[in-house]
């Protein structure tokens, strides 16, 4: 039997999924009786991640002390680390009637129907101030302007937060809109178990994988004599001009079929919405990445990053910090800025290649790749794989 890695916070990992039955349908039918509330896409997706056991030991929506203590020093009331706030704010002042110990029956938004993804037996509902909204967006984020992507959605969601433990029904939409891809923490420690891997690198993305993307994988399976690379995709919502998750799947699943030896990586995907929280966003993705029982994390440039709201390496140095050096478990393997060499022919990271300029890289931004593609134009060899670019190249003919 394989050891993996503890999960954070707790021996056992806790998952806030009913898996009997019996027990769901008769929690649905108790929820018909309730209050119900139509809960914002940010907590559905942190309903998700509570249930599939990523966001161990956490047993619910924290209160405004503990969101405010997570942004301020990553660290709860009890002090355990955690590095962004996971809550549900509403809009809803009704919500400020319910009672400490009321349950009340979630709404999933993503859903036609909005039906009910999790019970929640409220513990408190306060209100988060201009003064404590700024506070959670500057330390989250970085910043508190509404341009950037997450702080307009954490803004959007509403000022009145409601806290208290979870019970979860469903992984709302991503069971059927990724069947193959969607998995939960203890399905994602069993594959590492049946693959016999102890030494598991996790690679988190929101992308398509380009040819930077696959050598990084590779490099640090060779470097850090890794048994195995767990690829593993954010399914949630994605900003505007961002691939796709089914397009993005396909892609990653023709490379790896292509151009990885077998049994080396594990391809699967989660169900939360992208922040854009940068290096904050960087420890989550540890954190879970530490609970699916990965020993490693690639962080690379700009990880998690938007425009250019961050320090390209920003997300590398925060694991630094003492608080986060003495919480986690997993180790990040620090990626330098990777591309193709003009003068190697090969891809290499740029601090291997000393005697290099600038121009003796292939590099393409995400905009210019968009750009071609959108405008028909055949992307580099060097730069993507031929697979990949041509079920990209799809996607962007079709929408036009
Ligand atoms: S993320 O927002 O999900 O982090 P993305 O899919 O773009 O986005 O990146 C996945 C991982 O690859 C991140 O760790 C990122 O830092 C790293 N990365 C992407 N491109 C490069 C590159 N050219 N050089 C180094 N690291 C990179």
């Amino acid at each position: 039997m394989t050891n993996l890695i503890m999960p954070h916070g707790s021996n056992e990992l806790n998952t806030l999924y009913i898996e009997d039955e019996l027990a769901r349908a008769s929690m649905l039918s108790a929820a018909a009786e309730m209050r119900t509330l139509e809960i914002s896409s940010a907590a559905a997706a942190n309903a998700v991640m509570l249930a599939a056991g990523y966001f161990n030991p956490l047993t619910g929506y924290m209160n405004k002390d503990d969101a405010l203590r997570v942004s301020r020093e990553m660290l709860t009331m009890d002090n355990l680390f955690w590095p962004v706030p996971i809550v549900n704010l509403t809009t809803d002042a009704n919500s400020l009637d319910y009672t400490h110990g009321e349950e009340i029956a979630l709404k999933d938004p993503n859903i036609e129907g909005n039906p009910v993804i999790a019970i929640q037996r409220v513990d408190n509902v306060e209100k988060l101030s201009d003064e404590d909204i700024n506070i959670i967006v500057t330390n989250v984020f970085g910043t508190n302007d509404d341009n950037h992507p997450g702080v307009k959605t954490f803004k959007e969601q509403g000022r009145y937060i409601i806290s208290g433990s979870i019970e979860v029904l469903n992984y709302s939409y991503f069971p059927s809109d990724f069947p193959d891809t969607f998995a939960t923490a203890p399905q994602i420690r069993e594959m590492l178990t049946k693959a016999g891997w102890s030494k598991t690198v996790a690679f988190q993305t929101r992308n398509p994988m380009h040819r930077a993307h696959e050598e990084l994988c590779k490099m640090a399976l060779d470097r850090l004599e890794a048994d195995g690379v767990l690829i593993h995709m954010t399914l949630g919502k994605l900003k505007e001009g961002d691939i796709p998750g089914d397009v993005r799947d396909s892609a990653i699943r023709k490379m790896v079929e292509i151009y990885f030896p077998e049994n080396t990586a594990i391809i699967s995907g989660f169900g939360f919405d992208m922040m854009y929280a940068g290096p904050r966003e960087a420890l989550l993705h540890a954190v879970f990445r530490q609970n699916a029982g990965c020993t490693h994390l690639i962080v690379g440039r700009d990880h998690a990053g938007v425009g250019d709201y961050y320090e390209p390496f920003g997300a590398q140095d925060i694991f630094d910090q003492d608080v986060v050096k003495n919480s986690l478990k997993i180790e990040i393997f620090k990626a330098d800025h990777t591309a193709y060499s003009k003068k190697l022919n090969e891809v290499v990271m740029m601090r291997d290649a000393k005697d290099h300029t600038k121009d003796d890289f292939v590099l393409l931004s995400g905009t210019k790749v968009r750009e071609m593609l959108a405008a028909g134009q055949e992307l580099p060899p060097e730069f993507a794989r031929k697979e990949v670019a041509e079920i990209l190249m799809a996607y962007y003919q079709k929408i036009g």
